[in-house]
């Protein structure tokens, strides 16, 4: 009898996509799909359950082991980092981190510090001393093109998937700052311990990602 793994899955953008990746494995999503208020799905033909959560909290119960797997985006990952196994790119919810500006702003073209608005400080700070740049990070929690709108930003490092949001906006991308994926996770104990189901779990994603669609 194998054991039963749990595995993290980010609400939201990835979730449906994560949905279809199982579904394609022939994992069996019902539970998923209809959640009801339970807060924990178990997969009924295979030995998996799942568990929804915001990106930042998959690396925290992967980390701490209360979930062997995770499927979260490179975004968090390069944000908040961690000790854990990234095994696979699962090549869905591709978008890039970007550097944005106000249409027609010169943003390198002064020697004034530059205001940058953005939901990953980590990332920015990562981008801007590499530049040697020094800049003034403003964390936000959410619509980050609203600073540079009401002038509390020059620029903004965030997320850009289809544009449509810069566009809408009046903002422009002026350079890329990451390329970003959906990533599977696995916890560093979990994998000497849970070893045959986890490698098993591995392959059927790699023969999902590879079959023709
Ligand atoms: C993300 C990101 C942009 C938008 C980009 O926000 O922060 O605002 O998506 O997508 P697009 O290029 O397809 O327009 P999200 O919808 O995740 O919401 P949030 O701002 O509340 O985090």
């Amino acid at each position: 009898m194998s054991e039963r793994l749990r595995i993290a899955l980010t609400k939201g953008r990835l979730q449906d996509q994560s949905v279809e990746l199982f579904e394609g494995m022939g994992l069996d999503c019902t539970p998923i799909k209809n959640p009801g208020r339970r807060l924990v799905h178990s997969i009924p033909n295979y030995p998996l359950d799942a568990v929804l959560a915001k990106a930042p909290d998959v690396i925290t119960y992967v980390e701490h082991g209360v979930c062997d797997l995770g499927i979260v985006g490179k975004d968090t990952i390069l944000e908040k980092g961690g000790a854990f196994y990234e095994v696979m790119d699962l090549g869905f919810g591709r978008c890039r981190f970007a550097l944005a500006v106000k249409e027609g702003s010169d943003f390198y073209g002064t020697y004034k510090t530059r205001r940058i608005a953005t939901k990953y400080p980590a990332v920015t700070k990562e981008f801007f001393e590499k530049k040697g740049m020094d800049v003034s990070i403003i964390k936000i929690e959410g619509s980050v093109e609203l600073a540079p709108i009401l002038e509390l930003a020059d620029a903004i490092v965030d997320i850009v998937e289809t544009g449509a949001t810069l566009r809408e906006n009046g903002l422009v991308p002026i350079e890329d700052v990451a390329q970003v994926s959906a990533r599977l996770l696995v916890n560093i104990a979990a994998m000497k311990l849970h070893r045959t189901e986890i490698l098993d779990f591995i392959s059927r994603c790699e023969q999902e990602l590879k079959r023709p669609k």
